[in-house]
Formats: C-alpha cells, sequence, structure tokens
C-alpha cells in the first residue's frame, strides 16, 4: 500500500512536469504504391517470419534469416531483389513432435533464425530455435552449404521464438544476450567460440546480475575493445515501485578470460548502468525498444560516439508515445568508472553504502586480481549514476507515434555541415525520415512500408547503397533512403529541408546533394527558398492587382447555392490562406474547412475571385484561383482554360460547388489546366510525368488507386500532393457534420466561458472540480493524477490561453482527430 502511494506521488509529479508534446508531423506522405517512392519487396511462398538481416561489406548481398531457412538475396540491382540461394534449416517430425508434446503450439515449433552473424571470411554463422531445442550451425558463404559441424545453440539462441536476443560476432567469438532455458527464467550474458587460452565466459549463476531482461542489442567498440548490451528489465534498485522497468546498458571486456579461482570461467569485467531517456523532472520513456550507433565523425574520438535509441512508456499516461534519446559513450564510460552500489546477496537489497574499494568493477584486466577483488567485483555491478541523454534533453518525442525500430546515419549537407538523420518505423508501418537540427527534428517524410501492422524484427540500413531493408513476417522490403527527383521545383526541393537532396541550378533539377557542388541550393537548418533559390530568381507572385485580375478557374453557380473550394496543399506543414481582391473574407460568411477549403453561399457580394495561398516556413505561393460566376445557361459548364500569370506550378486541383439540398450535383467539375514552369530559354527538368500535361485517364487512374488503398486516410496523395477528391454526395454530409460540430465547439466554449466568469465572480474559495470524463474513469487514479498534470500543463503551448484560441483548440480537435475520436465534448 506505502509503495502504491508513494508510486502515484511520483509518477502524479512527474505528470505535472510534462512537457508540452510539439506535433511532429512528416511533411509529405508516400502511401504503397505511391509513384514517388519506388519500393522493391522480396517475398516468396516458401518464406515467412523474417527476423534476421545481414548485410555483405559491399551492400550487394543480403542475407536474411526466417522461418525454417536461410536465404542469400541478391540487392545489387536497381528494380530487383533477386534470390540467390535458399537454405532449409527446419526441424525434423521427430523434433516436432517432440515440442508439441512438450506443450507447444505447432505454429512456435519450426526453426526461427535468431542470430545470423558473419563468422570468418568464408563462414556465416546462424542459430535458429528450433522447435525449442536452439542449434547453431557453420553456412559457407560462397557455396551458401551448411556444414556438418553443428552446435548446441543453449545460451546461444532463445528457445522460445517470442523472446528477444541478441548476439554478435567479434574476431571469431560469439557474444550473445539471451535466456539460457527451456522456461525462459535464466538470463545471460555470454562468449562462445573462444579457443586455447580464451575459455567461453557466463554471468555467475547467482541472482542478481539480470533481472528479466528483454536484450535489445549489443554493439562493438574497437577503440575501447568493449561489447556494450542494451535491454531492459526490472529495476531492482526501485524497490518502492512493483517492478519498475528500467533501460540499462552493460558492458564487457573482449580481454576478459575470467577469474583464477573467484568467478572461473565467469565475466570479471561485467557492470551496468541505467539509462535515462527523461528531461529533467519529466515522466521518464523507461522501456527501450530499439537501439543504433552512430560512430564519430572521422578523425574524432571514440568517445564522441553516439548511441540514438527508442524509449516508451511503462505507464499507459504515455501509451502511443515514444521518444529518442541519445547518449555520449563519454557519458557511459564515466558513469562506468564512478561510484557502483552494492548488492546484499542475502536480502536482494541494493545500497549504496560507501565501502573501501579494493577494485575498480568493470575495469578490463582483472583476471590475475586477488580473490578480494574478485569478490568485491561480484557484488559492485550496478553502477550508481545513470547514464543521462546527450544535452539532458530528449531528441525527439512522438505524441501520436509508437516507433519501434530506428536507424541513424550522418549525412553531410553542400554546406559542408554533417547532419544526423533517423529512419524510425512506427508500428503501423511507416517509416518516418527525421533531420536533427539545432530548432528540434524535423520529419522530412513518411513512407508506407506495409499495410497492415505486423512484427518487424530487423531493420538494416546499407549506407553505400542508399537503401533501408525492412524484415517484416512476409518477406523483406527495400526502401531508398532518398528520392530527390520527386522534388522538381527549387522551392519544393528546398522546403523539404533534406540533407541528401539540393537544387542544382544547372540542370534545374533537385538532385543528391553532395559536398562537391559548391552552388547546390540548400538549406536544411533554415529552409529559407528566397535565399537557397536566389539563382533561380523567383518571380514574385502576382497578387490581385487593380490591373491584373486572373481569370483563374471558373466556377459557375446558382445563387444560394453552397459553393465549396478546394485548395490543395502544398505539403503538410503548409497553411492554406484564402484572398479575395479588395475585400476581407468575413467570418459570417466564410467557412475556413479543416482541409483547406472553403465554404460560402453564393449571394452577389460573394461572387468574384477566390485566391488560395499557401504558406510554408515563410514561403509563400499561389496554388489555385477560381472566379465564382453566376450561372447563366445552366448546360454551359466547361471551366475557362487559364494561363497562369506567375511561375508557380499548381498542382491538379478540382473545384467543387454543390447544390444545398437537392440531389449532389456538380455544378462544375474543372481539372485546373497545369502549366509548363519554364521560362525564356531554359530546358525543361527532365520529369515526364510531371511536366507533361496531366490528361483525366491518367489523373483518374491516379485517383482510384488512392481511394482504393487509403481508406482511411485523411488527405489523398498524388506524388506526395495531396489530392482533394470530389467524392459524391458524401460533401453534403460532411459540411453538416462540420457545422454541427462548429455549432457545438462554439456552445462549448460560450459554456465554458460563462462558467469560468461565473467561477471568478462568485466564489473564490470554491473547489475547482474537474468534469471527469469518460475516458478519465477508465484510468487508475495514478494515471488520472498523471494525466491531470499533462492536461494542465497541455496549455503552455500558448493554445488555450486565451479564450479565443481555446475555440481553436477545441474545434480542431473535433476536426482533425486523425483517428476519429472526437474530444471529450459532452454531446
Ligand atoms: C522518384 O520520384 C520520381 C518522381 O515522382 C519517380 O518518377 C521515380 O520513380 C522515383 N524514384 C524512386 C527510386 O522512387
Ligand atoms: C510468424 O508469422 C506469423 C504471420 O505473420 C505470425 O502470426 C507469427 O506470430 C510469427 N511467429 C513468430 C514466432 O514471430
Ligand atoms: C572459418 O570458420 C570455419 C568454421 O570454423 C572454418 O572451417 C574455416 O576454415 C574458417 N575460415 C577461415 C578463412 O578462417
Ligand atoms: C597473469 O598471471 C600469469 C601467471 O601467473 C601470467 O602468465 C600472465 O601474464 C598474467 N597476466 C596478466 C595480464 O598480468
Amino acid at each position: 500500500m506505502e509503495n502504491h502511494s508513494l508510486l502515484s506521488l511520483t509518477v502524479a509529479l512527474l505528470g505535472l512536469l510534462s512537457p508540452c508534446l510539439t506535433r511532429l508531423t512528416p511533411r509529405v506522405s508516400f502511401p504503397i504504391g505511391s509513384p514517388g517512392r519506388h519500393l522493391t519487396r522480396f517475398s516468396n511462398p516458401d518464406v515467412s517470419n523474417t527476423t534476421t538481416l545481414l548485410l555483405s561489406e559491399d551492400g550487394d548481398m543480403l542475407y536474411v534469416g526466417a522461418r525454417d531457412a536461410v536465404l542469400a538475396l541478391d540487392v545489387s540491382h536497381k528494380d530487383t531483389i533477386i534470390l540467390r540461394s535458399k537454405l532449409d534449416w527446419s526441424p525434423s517430425e521427430k523434433d516436432l513432435e517432440q515440442c508439441s508434446m512438450k506443450g507447444k503450439k505447432m505454429a512456435d515449433c519450426p526453426n526461427f533464425i535468431r542470430v545470423l552473424q558473419f563468422l570468418n571470411t568464408t563462414h556465416i554463422y546462424a542459430c535458429g530455435t528450433f522447435a525449442f531445442s536452439p542449434r547453431c550451425t557453420y553456412i559457407n558463404s560462397e557455396t551458401f552449404m551448411m556444414s556438418v559441424k553443428s552446435d548446441e545453440g543453449r545460451g546461444r539462441c532463445p528457445y522460445d521464438p517470442y523472446q528477444r536476443n541478441s548476439a554478435i560476432i567479434v574476431d571469431g567469438e560469439l557474444y550473445t544476450g539471451t535466456v539460457a532455458d527451456y522456461r525462459g527464467n535464466r538470463p545471460v550474458i555470454s562468449r562462445h567460440l573462444s579457443e586455447g587460452r580464451r575459455v567461453d565466459l557466463k554471468l555467475d549463476d547467482t541472482l542478481g546480475w539480470l533481472e528479466d531482461p528483454t536484450f535489445i542489442s549489443s554493439t562493438f567498440i574497437p577503440d575501447e575493445e568493449k561489447i556494450y548490451f542494451f535491454f531492459s528489465e526490472v529495476g531492482r534498485e526501485y524497490d518502492f515501485i512493483d517492478k519498475f522497468i528500467v533501460s540499462r546498458v552493460s558492458q564487457i571486456c573482449m580481454s576478459d578470460v575470467g577469474g583464477q579461482r573467484t568467478l572461473q570461467r565467469r565475466w570479471t569485467t561485467f557492470a551496468k548502468a541505467q539509462l535515462l531517456c527523461q528531461a529533467d523532472n519529466e515522466l521518464p520513456y523507461n522501456v527501450i525498444q530499439d537501439i543504433d550507433t552512430l560512430p564519430p565523425v572521422e578523425g574524432a574520438p571514440a568517445d564522441d560516439t553516439l548511441f540514438y535509441g527508442i524509449f516508451t512508456s511503462q505507464w499507459s499516461v504515455n501509451s502511443g508515445q515514444s521518444a529518442v534519446c541519445s547518449f555520449r559513450l563519454s557519458d557511459i564510460k564515466s558513469v562506468f568508472s564512478g561510484n557502483y552500489k552494492v548488492l546484499n546477496r542475502d536480502t536482494l537489497q541494493w545500497s549504496t553504502r560507501v565501502q573501501e574499494k579494493v577494485a575498480n568493477p568493470g575495469e578490463c584486466g582483472l583476471h590475475n586480481a586477488s580473490d578480494n577483488a574478485l569478490r568485491f567485483v561480484k557484488e559492485n555491478f550496478l553502477a550508481d549514476d545513470s547514464v543521462r541523454p546527450v544535452g539532458r534533453s530528449l531528441t525527439l518525442v512522438s505524441a501520436e507515434h509508437s516507433y519501434s525500430h530506428l536507424t541513424v546515419q550522418r549525412v553531410q549537407a553542400a554546406n559542408n555541415r554533417d547532419y544526423t538523420v533517423l529512419f524510425l518505423l512506427t508500428e503501423s508501418g511507416y517509416l518516418h525520415k527525421a533531420v536533427l537540427l539545432q530548432s528540434g527534428a524535423h520529419i522530412i517524410e513518411e513512407v508506407q512500408v506495409f499495410e497492415q501492422p505486423q512484427p518487424v524484427r530487423s531493420l538494416k540500413l546499407s549506407i553505400p547503397k542508399g537503401m533501408i531493408y525492412v524484415g517484416t513476417s512476409e518477406g523483406v522490403v527495400r526502401v531508398p533512403t532518398a528520392n530527390c527527383s520527386f522534388y522538381w521545383t527549387c522551392q519544393q526541393c528546398v522546403l523539404a529541408r533534406d540533407p541528401f537532396c539540393g537544387w542544382d541550378p544547372f540542370c534545374r533539377a533537385c538532385v543528391k546533394a553532395s559536398n562537391t557542388q559548391p552552388s547546390i541550393g540548400q538549406d536544411v537548418d533554415r529552409g529559407n527558398v528566397e535565399e537557397a533559390c536566389n539563382s533561380v530568381s523567383l518571380t514574385h507572385r502576382a497578387r490581385f492587382g487593380p490591373n491584373i485580375l486572373p481569370a483563374g478557374e471558373l466556377v459557375s453557380v446558382s445563387l444560394n447555392e453552397v459553393v465549396r473550394l478546394q485548395c490543395p496543399a502544398a505539403s503538410r506543414l503548409s497553411q492554406q490562406l484564402w484572398e479575395r481582391p479588395n475585400s476581407r473574407l468575413s467570418s459570417d460568411l466564410y467557412l475556413h474547412l479543416e482541409d483547406g477549403s472553403l465554404s460560402f453561399v453564393a449571394t452577389p457580394t460573394t461572387l468574384g475571385h477566390y485566391l488560395c495561398l499557401s504558406t510554408e516556413n515563410g514561403y509563400q505561393q499561389t496554388m489555385a484561383i477560381y472566379h465564382v460566376k453566376q450561372k447563366s445557361n445552366p448546360v454551359a459548364q466547361t471551366p475557362t482554360s487559364y494561363t497562369w500569370p506567375q511561375t508557380h506550378r499548381i498542382p491538379t486541383t478540382q473545384a467543387v460547388a454543390r447544390r444545398r439540398p437537392g440531389p449532389g450535383l456538380h455544378a462544375s467539375v474543372g481539372t485546373w489546366p497545369k502549366r509548363k514552369e519554364t521560362r525564356q530559354g531554359e530546358t525543361e527538368p527532365t520529369v515526364p510525368s510531371r511536366d507533361t500535361q496531366v490528361t483525366t485517364r491518367q489523373l483518374g487512374r491516379n485517383l482510384t488507386l488512392w481511394t482504393e488503398e487509403s481508406g482511411q486516410k485523411e488527405a489523398e496523395f498524388w506524388d506526395g500532393v495531396p489530392l482533394v477528391l470530389a467524392r459524391g454526395p458524401c460533401y453534403l454530409k460532411e459540411l453538416v457534420v462540420v457545422s454541427v460540430l462548429l455549432v457545438l465547439c462554439l456552445s462549448l466554449l460560450i459554456i465554458m466561458l460563462i462558467y469560468v466568469i461565473r467561477q471568478r465572480y462568485r466564489s473564490r474559495t470554491a473547489p475547482q472540480a474537474g468534469t471527469p470524463t469518460r475516458d478519465l474513469d477508465r484510468r487508475t487514479p495514478v494515471e488520472q493524477e498523471a494525466l491531470r498534470g499533462n492536461q494542465f500543463l497541455s496549455k503552455c503551448n500558448g493554445q488555450a490561453l486565451h479564450s479565443g484560441q481555446a475555440s481553436g483548440l477545441v474545434c480542431n480537435g473535433a476536426l482533425t482527430g486523425s483517428n476519429g475520436h472526437l474530444p471529450n465534448t459532452p454531446i
């Protein structure tokens, strides 16, 4: 009981201080099948449950561990992945029979490959669960034949295919973290395949070394001659909280050969420390999900090695959220060289009692140390200090995405500066590409990798080939790390802020940036189009002036009809703005809809010209121009063609105007004519599909493609540019729903306002009881506490402090809610 109240207090306090989460929206989105991002898939009816991926050094071959098979895939070709060899490695009928007799499900009895590493120049070492009786084998990487020699896999590979493990081979020795028994309760970090004087080592069997760990990954740091393991486990040192999970980094020295009497054939150099993914005074993201190593830049000391990890929270207050933290090797080293907690093996209690230091735990080269020193090491292996993230802050926090895997790369941009790029896989199957900037993380794009969420065991980055491989249960998907040619104007190329890409003013194309082209237009830090594209000399968009009044797209309407003008977003980060010549858009007459479109009732005052501008990062471009006219002859409904007065390219859009009550008829549906973005004497960029006019048929095909594939997505995209679909009569329904919601929002706001004012004027002593929502009721008291704290602080983004803006917040919530949830509006 006492424990619980303490826990709730901690959580409540931490929750109270939770940060305001900023929305991290990918700038562009590529749904499955998008022509802007060509994915290569490998799947084979006999191949399933891809678990491990191993890339050859040159990046031409990808070895895949799957269910009952190891594959060699040739990935050196641009358009296809070719199966070179397949090695079948499955348990015999007898093995399977025994497995199911032991009470295991038949579906879990195959051989799931969980270790796949290069052993030496000629052989690959592989281990699999093999019907709950793990085995290892040697595979000749030339002939792709299994050698007759095989090893028992105990301690090298888990028995249970659902248990996570880690394995790495360095100098022909295998270092593993896994459970070493059938039941799955003897976790061990061990070394295998040692020869001669070097003996196989493992953790001592006594309790306390590892507490129900989940192994995530291990890495070898050559300069340190150490292997680091990353895992999460129960943090027994926090004995006031039940099953508090902590993330750990642990180390062992490669030179370790065990003690002479004490710790014989056991690690003498094992030490572990807590990894804290927590900004000061905030709720911790305590469960590590994945981690990747970013080596230091050439010439920099190994101490600058960074580890980027994804962390989630054990508490459902933060469920669905994840954070990325980075840790510096030098910080890990200094924690390991500091003080250690002491384990009393009788009571299994940790204390920070200061002892006379007879040895330095974690130090390499203790094999000739005295028994006294080794006994000391045996009791002191948990560092007192925790490893804190670089800058004591989180690298990235995502409130809406649960990331499961990541890989990190340093990219040199055109200005010769290095940028860190993270590739983050969401549980729902999207790969986010984020660049870390001074101002925070910017998500350049997201690529949908698979349609149905499925377990991913492995994500591999091939830097030389610029490819990412995702191992899914169906096979392997290859995603290029960038496709610069997708951006076909300098503005788009610069606004993307992709360090891989820059605008080449001579070729007039967005190209792969390299430091050898000094003239390249790029501004990763600020995305300043005006500066980076100055060589392209942007003619500023012509606004409505007294003289130039562009015709735009003609929309013929009858009076009192509800008109809806569509405006495509230039990107997900852009904001749309509507303008009329010489008049303001009063909110009495115009409804700005969430998708950027404008809705109003056709009256003599609302007839005329409309211009939709899109602003992103300070750069404004015209997205659409309409001329709303009263219908003279109901038969003539052809939209007029129109040539742009300025150089901004306008994506194809459709204008739809509808009658209000009658059978939803298209008053006019027009396809915006595209103009080639060419100026005198300049050559066209060679992107044919873009620069030729989009025919209606082509467009139609694209449209059907997206409507079929992205059923629940909010906006449809064509080549990454959102297309606003003209759907049948359902707009009327939407409009009604939107209007009802708006009215609800407004009345709620008014009620809230009245309530607040009354509270203020009535009694200042009355307790301010919040109205508990159903959502809140389902939570535990602990979470409610923490949640209240969050709600209180989520206002500090400046979103909800003023009453006028509060309505925006509420309404936004109602209209955006991408998952379809309405906010807790009492209806
Ligand atoms: C890159 O984008 C262009 C334009 O959308 C497309 O034609 C091309 O196939 C894409 N390339 C890849 C590798 O995705
Ligand atoms: C193997 O794949 C199937 C289908 O995706 C999945 O249901 C099953 O859980 C997987 N098994 C393991 C051990 O991952
Ligand atoms: C690699 O290891 C295998 C298995 O132990 C062995 O047969 C082979 O000779 C080794 N190759 C080299 C080049 O050392
Ligand atoms: C440890 O002691 C043995 C003999 O006692 C000696 O041969 C070996 O060199 C010593 N190792 C180290 C690292 O001092």
